[in-house]
Parts: C-alpha cells; sequence; structure tokens
C-alpha cells in the first residue's frame, strides 16, 4: 500500500497547519462550544509535556473527572460528544489563544498552558514526525528544522502559539507553566497546579503522584496497556506509545549544529522582542 499524500494528512485551516485528523467543519464549529464554568483547559504546543501534565492533573483530581480527548480533534460529532459528558471535563488542546472558543475566555474557565525551551520541542516533534503515521513523511532533521522554524509544521509557528498565549500570562485564570520546572522540582509544580485548581492535596499525595508521574513510570503504564484513543491528548496521534521518547531536558545538543543554533537563536531573539521568557 502507498503512503498517504500530504493532502490527505494535512490541511490549512486560518493560516495554520492541522491533520486531517481535525476536520474543517469541527474547526469551522468551534466558536460555537458551548463551555462550562468548571472546564479546565490544558493548552499546549505540541511536545511540551502535555501527557505529562494531563497525568499529574487527573491524579489531582483522583478520578472524579474526565479527560477528553483534545477539542479540535475528530469531526463535527466531537461538539456533540463533549456536551453529552455529565462529569467535570478536562479539556486538552494545542490551539493558539486566538482560535479558541470564545467561550471558555468568557466564562473565564481555568487554563493551564505547558511550555518547553522550543529547541527540545523541536527535536521532539522531529521524532513525532518520523514517527508517526499520521504525518507527513520527513526525510532528514535539516529539512524539519527548517520546517519548524518557518511554523510550517502542525499547529503552526511555535512563536506565534507561545505569544499569543503569554499575552494573558497575567490573566487569573490561566496558570503558566514550564516543562523545565517540572524538571527541575515537580512536587513544588504540583502544588502549584493544585492550589491553583483548589485542590486540598495532602504532602504526602504530591509525593505520591510524582512517584507516579515519572518518565519511566507513565512509560511503562503505555507499554502495559493497549493503546487506547481515548489516552491520547495529542490531536496528532491515538497511538500513546509514542509519546514517551526521551523525556529529558537538552537533547536539542545531540541535534543542533552550531550553525543551525545561531540560526535558531538569531530568529528567537528577533521573533521574542517583547516577550518576557
Ligand atoms: P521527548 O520526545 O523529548 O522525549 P507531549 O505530551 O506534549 O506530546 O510531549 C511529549 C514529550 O514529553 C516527549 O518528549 C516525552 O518523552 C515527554 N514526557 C512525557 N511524559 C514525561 C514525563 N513523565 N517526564 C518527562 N518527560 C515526559
Amino acid at each position: 500500500m502507498s503512503n498517504p499524500s500530504e493532502a490527505e494528512l494535512i490541511h490549512m485551516f486560518k493560516g495554520i497547519l492541522f491533520t486531517t485528523r481535525s476536520s474543517p467543519e469541527l474547526l469551522h464549529s468551534l466558536d460555537t462550544f458551548d463551555a462550562r464554568e468548571d472546564d479546565v483547559l490544558l493548552v499546549s504546543y505540541p511536545k511540551s509535556g502535555t501527557h505529562w501534565l494531563a497525568g499529574v492533573i487527573t491524579k489531582l483530581y483522583n478520578a472524579q473527572v474526565t479527560l477528553t480527548s483534545p477539542i479540535e480533534f475528530g469531526d463535527i460529532s466531537k461538539l456533540e460528544e463533549l456536551n453529552k459528558l455529565s462529569s467535570k471535563r478536562i479539556i486538552p488542546t494545542h490551539l493558539d489563544y486566538n482560535m479558541l472558543p470564545p467561550n471558555f475566555k468568557n466564562k473565564k474557565c481555568k487554563m493551564i498552558y505547558i511550555s518547553r525551551n522550543p529547541k527540545d520541542t523541536a527535536v521532539s516533534m522531529y521524532h513525532y514526525y518520523r514517527d508517526n503515521p499520521n504525518l507527513p513523511t520527513i526525510d532528514t532533521w535539516t529539512a524539519f528544522f527548517d520546517l519548524f522554524l518557518k511554523g510550517d509544521v502542525v499547529c503552526g509557528s511555535w512563536f506565534d502559539h507561545f505569544l499569543s498565549w503569554e499575552e494573558h500570562e497575567n490573566d487569573k485564570n490561566i496558570l503558566f507553566l514550564f516543562y523545565e520546572d517540572m524538571k527541575k522540582d515537580l512536587p513544588k509544580i504540583v502544588k502549584k497546579i493544585s492550589l491553583f485548581l483548589g485542590l486540598n492535596v495532602s504532602d504526602n499525595d504530591i509525593q505520591d503522584i510524582c512517584k507516579k508521574s515519572s518518565f519511566s513510570e507513565m512509560k511503562s503504564d503505555t507499554e502495559k496497556e493497549n493503546s487506547d484513543p481515548s489516552h491520547t491528548v495529542c490531536a496528532l496521534t491515538s497511538n500513546r506509545k509514542l509519546i514517551f521518547r526521551k523525556g529529558a531536558v537538552g537533547d536539542w545538543k545531540n541535534h543542533f549544529t552550531p550553525k543551525q543554533n545561531q540560526r535558531f537563536e538569531e530568529i528567537f531573539n528577533e521573533k521574542m522582542k517583547l516577550s518576557k521568557m
């Protein structure tokens, strides 16, 4: 069987590339989505630690919530499917701020944005492209590096995504987190998340959650189960086994040439001129 063509795998919506697993009809209808005040949004650019954060949050709530698939994943029936859920919803999304259904903003739903060093994000995404049959074929790291810098990858430019959310960093209903901080001191960040969500969690439970959320635990949990579409919080795959690769900070150093690093820094400095990062 021949590989699917690029047009079968991706399409453009409002200037941003999506996989065809996000149907144009669904993307068009997102503006009409009926948010609930107690919805919690889990927001990220792909490969920033979404599954890690989702694992922590579901453990904090101790099974009283439904972790849905990403809001932009699926066809038009998605909105109805989410409407039918009676429990509290934790809704992941890779949408940038401007594309988010306005109801989430009007109702001041809690949102947690997780970000990661874009160099490591790029490397993680490169491997994801290579391993994921739902994404176009990429021949080399060099080719992917160029696409990433141009924003010609699924979910668009890392810079635009980050900046669209950073503008709202001080909104009371938005918590900004960094992957690297979770690596450095997970209990501290888990505590921060629990306070933001208004959950009363003991220090012992926090320690336990951190243990169960380590890279090795999460990876081996995934290897034990069969891949279940409802278990992925990435709009680009239903295969959880593709998620847990290395889980390290600084893997970019094994991929970037000095020249690529210089180019990345130049573009980063230019694009992020107004950012506090
Ligand atoms: P790498 O490809 O660098 O290993 P997302 O969930 O947003 O798709 O992000 C996936 C990235 O988060 C992968 O990065 C994955 O290994 C990493 N990751 C997942 N769970 C993790 C954990 N418990 N601890 C550290 N990193 C984790």
